[in-house]
């Protein structure tokens, strides 16, 4: 009998926990090996990486060239399965170095611990009072991490709201931590538990959640840029971009399609850096709803010359040490080649990333549209699909571009052709 219910998978060795799937699932042997890769991540780091471990997902990882930042250089790593995304961003920032490149800066990397209150009589009261303590709260938050505040991080103040729910009012008490070249999820979920039993002292309620907010509006990152309209193909070229982000400005099922744009470029460096890159997606689309109506997280004008100028805000969570930017070689190796030395500087150039994905996005859709740049992509898994050997895959391309039919049963047809002639 088949079951998914296995008590200690976990503890089974690698090799039998394949062995169980290839019976649950009846693999073959090449599928099995194939789940099996550890890539560049040694099987025993793999292992303790996560539970229940068999192999890795690998990602294609691109590289995005032409990034000039603050004046400085960068070759951006980019893990993402999705074709045109990296040459797209490539010439976006191509196109904006001819003005200068991208201008960035940021907020410090303050994170947001949220305690819930419960049963609190008098909240308003109630709220005075973890105002009043707030140095003794602070206090007992940084001493869960001298490390942090030997680097200057830690908790450095105090919010609280009283919050009205269906089962009554909430006393919820936010600690804002700074937390430095770390993403934070650790320090600021221990530090948030570590006040709780104070917090239910000086009010007499109850605390229910401890835990870090994805809604990082105070950890900040932001870029701007200018597209000369020479650059970019010309006044039409802006006018389109500009009807474009009105479009989302005022719709969210188009904002929805370009904030996703963005989020191609800000999501492959975050993962391609070993960030946690669903803490960044849920930041970001909560930002972008923050004022009520669901908004782009980039901005486009004109300015005096005609010239298109951009800018993003976006909050950005991402760290340099702990977790997997700090244990995943290829997360370290990629860490390196961006040169970066802090977090912030890291959230930087993806907010950058950002911005030039929404350009080239918006640059695409305004004038030939998307699917020319990404046919000939298509057309080459098409091709490779249909059995096309390395010889023969540039010569398939060719042809299913040139008859506008990227389909396998067409590419099957040519390749007969191709070997027929051959
Ligand atoms: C596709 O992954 C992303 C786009 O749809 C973004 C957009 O529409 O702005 C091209």
């Amino acid at each position: 009998m088949k079951t998914s219910a296995v008590p200690g998978f976990y503890k089974k060795p690698l090799a039998e926990r394949l062995a169980l799937l290839k019976e649950f699932a009846d693999l073959t042997d090449e599928e099995v090996e194939t789940l099996s890769q550890t890539g560049a991540l040694p099987e025993d780091l793999v292992d303790r990486m996560i539970e229940n471990v068999v192999g890795t997902m690998p990602l294609p990882l691109g590289m995005a060239l032409n990034f000039l930042i603050n004046d400085r250089e960068y070759i951006v790593p980019m893990a993402i399965e999705e074709p045109s995304v990296v040459a797209a961003a490539s010439n976006a920032a191509k196109m904006a170095r001819e003005s200068g490149g991208f201008t960035t800066n940021s907020t410090d990397p303050i994170m947001i611990g949220q305690i819930q209150l419960v049963g609190v009589a008098h909240p308003n009261a109630a709220r005075m009072t973890i105002l009043e303590h707030k140095p003794a709260i602070l206090e007992k938050a940084n001493e869960q991490d001298p490390t942090l505040v030997k680097f200057g991080g830690g908790a450095k103040d105090l919010e609280v709201r009283v919050l009205h729910t269906a089962r009554g009012p909430m006393v919820i008490t936010h600690l804002l931590v700074d937390c430095r070249d770390a993403m934070g999820a650790n320090a600021v979920n221990t530090m948030a538990e570590a006040v709780a039993p104070m917090l239910e002292r000086l009010t007499g309620g109850r605390v229910y959640l401890r835990i870090i907010s994805n809604l990082a509006k105070y950890r900040l990152a932001r870029a701007r840029a200018v597209f000369s309209a020479d650059a970019i193909g010309g006044d039409e070229v802006v006018e389109g971009i500009l009807e474009a982000y009105h479009f989302a400005a005022a719709d969210p099922y188009r904002c929805a399609t370009h904030n996703k744009g963005i989020m191609n470029g800000i999501d492959a460096v975050v993962i391609a850096t070993g960030n946690d890159w669903r803490a960044i997606e849920a930041g970001a689309h909560a930002y972008a709803a923050r004022s009520g109506h669901y908004s782009p997280l980039t901005t486009w004008e004109r300015d005096e010359e005609g010239n298109l100028v951009g800018t993003i805000e976006v909050p950005l969570a991402v760290g340099l040490v702990g977790g997997a930017t700090a244990t995943h070689p290829t997360a370290k190796a990629n860490v390196k080649l961006l040169g970066v030395k802090t977090a912030q500087e890291l959230a930087q150039i993806i907010a950058s990333v950002g911005l030039a994905q929404n350009f080239a996005a918006l640059r695409a859709l305004a004038t030939e549209g998307i699917q020319r740049g990404h046919m000939s992509l298509h057309a080459r898994n098409i091709a490779v699909m249909a059995g096309a050997t390395v010889e023969e895959v540039d010569r398939v391309v060719e042809r299913l571009l040139a008859a506008k039919v990227v389909r396998v049963d067409k590419a099957q047809e040519i390749l007969e052709e191709i070997r027929g002639k051959g």
